[in-house]
């Protein structure tokens, strides 16, 4: 028997304390609709719109218009050293990603590689950023650039970019690494000595 001394809730109803959204929109069928169109942007190519440049929240100018390096000697050289570097990074990385977004039907042991070399991209701009934060220093305290960017082309082909980009500049850049260690060992900056070479 029911207790009368309390109300009888069993023809209440109690609305839901927020709607469910799987009854309001057909979500599923949304992200179907996602999953094929990235499907179709990263297996088709040329099928979406390249971006010629990448955004950024930071000071950009061409070299030309940057302020003079100091010396190694100084905390504030070495950082803006690194900050250099960090620019450089950021797009060998960017463009890592670019040639394989914009070349889905090379060769997969070929896609594999560079998604491995981009990934280490990602890796050395993090041993910048690091090391500018532990100089004091951080990305955009000097204007950046876009030199790499603007080596390429969205009619590069996929030879055109593999010979500027990940042969013609990275090569380059390993080759001034060396300079580049001998000069920061040569001011006792072993910890940025350390990140270069990492
Ligand atoms: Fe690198």
């Amino acid at each position: 028997m029911r207790d009368m001394s309390r109300p009888d809730m069993s023809e209440v109803t109690i609305p839901p304390a927020f709607p469910n959204p799987l009854e309001e929109v057909n979500v599923w069928s949304k992200i179907d609709a996602l999953h094929a169109k990235a499907h179709h942007l990263l297996t088709t190519p040329r099928a979406f719109h390249r971006p010629t440049l990448p955004g950024r929240e930071v000071p950009v100018r061409p070299l030309s218009q940057h302020p003079p390096k100091g010396g190694l000697s100084l905390k504030e050289g070495r950082a803006r050293l690194l900050h250099d570097l960090t620019s450089i990074e950021l797009q060998a990385m960017e463009l890592g990603v670019r040639t394989l977004l914009e070349f889905p039907e090379a060769p997969s042991a070929f896609r594999e590689e560079l998604l491995r070399v981009t990934l280490e991209e990602s890796r050395h701009l993090k041993l910048c950023l690091e090391g500018l934060e532990q100089l004091g220093f951080s990305f955009g305290t000097w204007p950046t650039h876009l030199t790499l960017w603007n080596c390429v082309s969205e009619e590069d082909s996929l030879l055109d970019r593999v010979l500027i980009v990940h042969r013609y500049l990275e090569g380059s850049g390993l080759d001034a690494s060396d300079a580049l260690l001998r000069r920061l060992t040569g001011v006792k900056d072993e910890k940025s000595s350390r990140r270069w070479c990492g």
